[in-house]
């Protein structure tokens, strides 16, 4: 058919020019070329050639060996066994491409460690510098032991006080309410709530000069949970994890580290500047066990069998087992070797050239670094995507090619803050903004069998749950009770808070769709499958430990790779769909809606304390309005236009995708350096997490939690002009290019 559209497109200019020549014109004027539809039955032949089987055996070749990132198992091996991979798949090119970045490593003959000091200097109660190896797999010279990524070396020694989760609330809490001075000491947090990075932030700003990072199980163990081995809980598993905020090569904020890039210098890098280490459950009760101070109240409470004391320090009965003198200079101290250190990281992009439209991209992506293993974070996804590719590759083969260009995307160091598609999005802005349709991301695959829970932008939320639709229950028990499809059981689990739908929420930050959505407003969706989410906990117990393996996961987690199966089908049926149609599944009636329901629920939080500080609720009442109507009236075009023409076609999909461009601010949020999104990001408080309309939020955040609001309200009334214009400006992209 594509052929045959370009011989008509060859007879058309050869007829013009010959009207020209002979004067007289064969047509009043050139048609435009016929575009080829969507071909369907690719879906089904797609998930079909699939196989749980191929899943499994990619994600036991990405396992075999530790990949971190920076080092030769990750960039040389991976990358190599990647891109032959992904050659005999058959696909149209393969570019790797290289950046220097800075990176951090412990010194693996000094692994970090946290001890309690005595005055005569005997260091007692250490802590394991290496997890436990309770399986022959996990004993592998190059698994790099537990630490947390830019921490600075540093031993220092102090009392201990415990922080809770380290929010900025704990903080102020322990300053005003409970009067715990944490100037000068060594902090401890448990782990989750909030980015463990924003952590590190907020024991710097309030004076600690150490923290350590452990998981408490009320936060990290399952009802159903046993020990590991037996099952996915280990006691002595430290969670390691980079404390970067600001994503991409540290050095070069805002630009690629390409060879002509210019780096900041070292002391002006805006890392972490106290020591920081994770550890394990299994030592985190013997220094929490011992300390004194008052009792901390309920809700800060772990669940681990002992008292939970603020400190500082350790209780006098314990002191006095060790110093006679009862003087309370028992301490804790750290000692953590963590130094950084420049590496050549690697993303590898595969392509697949669209037929009709090869200069719009449709993008998949995937990190393939790991902190150990990375059996579920990442490999379940990479090994995900690597059947993908060949999936599509074997489309091909039959002769099939998508209408747009398809971009599979393997990303380097990840973990260290999403630094591979960072700085890759960063070089490649300019094409990006003018072809992107739209990102697909997978980090972690399959986490757990409960059910899929997919996140992104709201104008894609429909063609999300369509493509669920599409695929098959992976769960027999589902099936038997009539749920058919991963939407089924999607709906049913983690149902919408209105309307008869699963539940799907914005993007903030956290996996590699961050700086597509982030900095030049490519629509993006993320996709993964988990476990109970409604449980609490702060994450999957294995998380980024050395316990995160090939046999966790073919016991645990998956066995029989169905569910992985099931999201290679998803993600490569919602891909296939954005490559395919000619009119991009888009729906902005959705964002309308989605825009309405963050209006209500900032007017709710904050409506009246804002109303009487001067902010007129009616400017976004009315550009919601005038944006909804927008969103409508476009919709009516496209159910009237052609979608044989080209022209009207890709005019009218180049209006859907510059909506998401449209919210994407010239300037960084304030406090941020690579967020612009004004409609959702992670708040500057959590790095994770996404906040509606995160630039006012903020700012009010800060007038609640500062008694001194000078200028704040400004800062407020300042925030919303700039959401509101940003509003208006979305509805336009969406208007008739020609005032009516
Ligand atoms: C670590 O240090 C010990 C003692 O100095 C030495 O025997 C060992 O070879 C070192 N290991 C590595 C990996 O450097
Ligand atoms: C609380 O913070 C203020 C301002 O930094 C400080 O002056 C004061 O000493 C702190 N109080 C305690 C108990 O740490
Ligand atoms: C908790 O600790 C106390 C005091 O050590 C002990 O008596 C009690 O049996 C423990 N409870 C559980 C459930 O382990
Ligand atoms: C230090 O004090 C501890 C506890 O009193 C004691 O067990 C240890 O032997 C002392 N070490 C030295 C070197 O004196
Ligand atoms: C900056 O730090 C990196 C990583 O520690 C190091 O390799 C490099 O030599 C340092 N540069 C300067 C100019 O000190
Ligand atoms: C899902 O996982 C849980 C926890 O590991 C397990 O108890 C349950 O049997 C699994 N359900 C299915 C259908 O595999
Ligand atoms: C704006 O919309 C909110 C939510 O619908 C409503 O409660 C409020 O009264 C409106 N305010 C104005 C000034 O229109
Ligand atoms: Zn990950």
């Amino acid at each position: 058919k594509s052929r045959t559209a370009i011989l008509c497109a060859i007879a058309d200019v050869v007829g013009v020019g010959l009207g020209v020549i002979i004067g007289y014109f064969s047509h009043p004027a050139p048609a435009a070329p016929i575009y080829p539809t969507e071909n369907p039955t690719i879906s089904k032949l797609l998930m079909d050639e699939m196989k749980a089987k191929n899943i499994m055996n990619n994600l036991k070749t990405l396992t075999s060996r530790p990949h971190i990132a920076g080092q030769e198992q990750e960039e040389i091996v991976l990358v190599d066994w990647i891109k032959q991979q992904w050659t005999e798949a058959g696909i149209d090119s393969i570019v790797v491409h290289p950046y220097d970045v800075l990176l951090s490593y412990p010194k693996q003959n000094d692994s970090n460690y946290v001890s309690i000091k005595l005055a005569n200097g005997t260091e007692i109660e250490q802590s394991q510098r290496k997890e436990l190896v309770i399986d022959a797999e996990q004993n592998d010279p190059n698994v790099v032991d537990p630490f947390n990524a830019y921490s600075p070396p540093g031993e220092p020694e102090a009392e201990l006080v415990y922080v809770n989760f380290a929010t900025i609330e704990d903080f102020i809490a322990l300053n005003r309410t409970y009067k715990i001075n944490t100037v000068g000491k060594i902090c401890i947090s448990r782990y989750g709530r909030i980015f463990r990075g924003d952590k590190a932030v907020h024991a710097e700003l309030y004076g600690c000069i150490g923290l350590i990072l452990y998981s408490d199980p009320l936060d990290y163990t399952v009802p159903w949970s046993g020990v590991y081995p037996e099952d996915w809980f280990p006691p002595t598993g430290a969670q390691r994890g980079t404390l970067w905020v600001d994503n991409g090569d540290p050095r070069t904020p805002n630009y690629p580290s390409i060879p002509s890039a210019w780096h900041q210098s070292n002391s002006s890098l805006t890392l972490p500047k106290i020591p920081v280490t994770p550890i394990g459950n299994i030592d985190a009760i013997k220094y929490l066990s011992k300390m004194g101070g008052p009792e901390v109240p309920t809700d800060w409470r772990g669940g681990m069998n002992i008292t939970y004391r603020f400190g500082p320090g350790f209780a006098l009965e314990h002191v006095n087992r060790y110093v006679m003198s009862g003087k309370n200079t028992v301490l804790i101290k750290m000692s953590v070797k963590t130094t950084n250190q420049v590496a050549t990281i690697h993303n590898v992009i595969g392509y697949v050239r669209g037929a009709v439209e090869p200069d719009r991209y449709v993008l998949l992506g995937n990190h393939r670094d790991a902190w150990v293993f990375g059996a579920i974070d990442p490999s379940s996804g990479t090994a995900t995507l690597m059947e993908l590719v060949r999936g599509f590759g074997a489309m091909l083969k039959r002769g099939w090619r998508p209408r747009r260009t398809l971009v599979f995307c393997s990303w380097g160091a990840e973990e260290y803050g999403l630094i591979g598609s960072t700085e890759w999005v960063e070089e490649l802005q300019k094409e990006l903004q003018a072809r992107a349709v739209a990102y697909l991301n997978v980090d972690i695959a399959v986490q757990g069998n409960y059910s899929l829970a997919a996140n992104g932008v709201a104008s894609l939320s429909q063609a999300v749950f369509d493509a669920a639709k599409t695929v098959s229950n992976p769960n027999p028990t589902e099936v038997s009770s009539g749920r058919l499809t991963l939407y089924d059981t999607w709906k049913l689990r983690y149902p919408a808070s209105v309307g008869d739908k699963p539940s799907y929420y914005g993007l903030g930050s956290g996996s590699d769709f961050t700086a597509f959505l982030q900095i030049i407003g490519i629509p993006s969706v993320d996709l993964r499958h988990t476990y109970d989410q409604s449980i609490g906990l702060a994450s999957y117990p294995v998380y980024h430990s050395v316990y995160e393996t090939f046999e966790l996961v073919n016991k645990f987690v998956d066995p029989g790779f169905k569910i992985h199966l099931a999201m290679a089908q998803v993600w490569g049926e919602l891909a296939r769909k954005l490559a395919d149609v000619p009119i991009l599944p888009v729906d902005c009636r959705v964002y309308a809606t989605d825009l309405a329901q963050k209006r209500d629920a900032l007017y709710q939080q904050y409506g009246s304390k804002m109303e009487s500080n001067g902010i007129d609720f009616s400017q976004l009442n009315d550009t919601i309005l005038i944006f909804t109507t927008s969103a409508d009236n476009i919709h009516k075009r496209i159910a009237s236009i052609d979608s044989t023409n080209a022209y009207e076609t890709r005019m009218i999909n180049d209006q859907l995708m510059q909506l998401e461009r449209a919210f994407i601010d010239q300037n960084p949020l304030p406090g941020r350096v690579a967020y612009r999104h004004v409609i959702s990001a992670p708040s500057q408080h959590n790095t994770y997490g996404s906040t509606a309309f995160p630039a006012v939020v903020d700012a009010m955040f800060d007038i609640d939690v500062d008694p001194d609001q000078t200028g704040r309200w400004d800062e407020v009334r300042r925030q919303y002009s700039i959401l509101v214009f940003h509003i208006l400006s979305a509805a336009a992209t969406l208007n008739p290019t020609v005032p009516t």
